[in-house]
């Protein structure tokens, strides 16, 4: 079984008054949810901010997108060891906005899950469609190319290292990003398991532990059909994200559907 994970990708937006209040209420809110888990990704200059409001309380911070290369002339960049130092545990990858407006390409994805790995940071693989190519019927070959950049770079050793780190996929088609437009739960159900069946090809064992979250249009008015269905294990969140009572109902979503309240040590097992 597995337990829900809710994530908050906050894009570029905030500032350190409306970062407070929202994380101050988050706080509060999420304080006596006990059955799943809860991120938020925030913008790199804010992740003091997120550790010192959030580090006593259940709520996790990460990045939105790192760089593949420890350290060096990399103007821009920000490296695992980042952060990790700013107390991250997750790491978003290969969301499509990365994709699509600064041509990140599959191959640089799966160097910083690499990456992302070797730190220990918890990699969120975003993978989903554009509309021109769910038109088109493409959505499962799209999906199978997305996942399949960074599974065929990881071998036995760090696949098992990722799974040990609980490595989550987020199915989010480009259509509905920021578009008010959801898929329906039947519609992401069967992308859903169709990554899952993708996975479980590599491993069988590891397929039924991986979290496979939905993301595109995730509101508290949908999340309870879409996080019902039985392979979507929670949601990546953008704009609700950042309204504290919208994102808490969201999360309260997921805490009641969640059937497992933790994760033992056997679920991080890879047979
Ligand atoms: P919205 O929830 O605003 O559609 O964004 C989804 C997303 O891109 C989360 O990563």
């Amino acid at each position: 079984m597995r337990r829900n994970l809710v994530v908050g990708n906050w894009k570029m937006h905030g500032n350190i008054k409306s970062n407070q209040l929202l994380l101050e209420s988050l706080t509060d809110g999420l304080r006596d949810l006990k059955n799943s888990d809860y991120v938020v990704c925030v913008p790199n200059p804010y992740l003091f901010q997120a550790r010192s409001l959030l580090e006593a309380t259940n709520i996790a911070w990460g990045g939105q997108n790192v760089n593949q290369f420890e350290e060096g002339a990399f103007t821009g960049a920000v490296s695992p060891h980042m952060l990790t130092d700013l107390g991250c545990t997750y790491v978003l990858l290969g969301h499509s906005e990365r994709r699509v407006l600064f041509h990140e390409t599959n191959l640089s994805a799966a160097a910083r899950f690499d990456a992302a790995i070797k730190a220990d940071l918890t990699p969120i693989l975003c993978v989903g469609e554009t509309l021109a190519e769910h038109d088109a019927g493409l959505t499962e070959v799209i999906v199978a190319s997305q996942m399949d950049a960074v599974m065929a770079t990881l071998g036995d050793e760090d696949f098992a290292r990722a799974m040990h780190l609980n490595m989550v996929f987020a199915y989010e088609p480009v259509w509905a990003v920021g578009t008010g437009k959801t898929a329906t739960p039947e519609q992401a159900q069967e992308i859903h398991q169709f990554i899952r069946q993708r996975i479980a090809r590599r491993n069988a064992g590891a397929a039924s532990k991986v979290r496979i979250i939905y993301g595109g249009s995730v509101k508290a008015s949908n999340a309870k059909e879409l996080f019902a269905m039985p392979d979507v294990d929670g949601g990546l969140v953008g704009g609700a994200s950042l309204n504290a009572k919208e994102f808490e109902a969201i999360c309260r979503v997921a805490n009641s559907l969640s059937s497992n309240p933790c994760l033992t040590e056997e679920d991080h097992i890879v047979s």
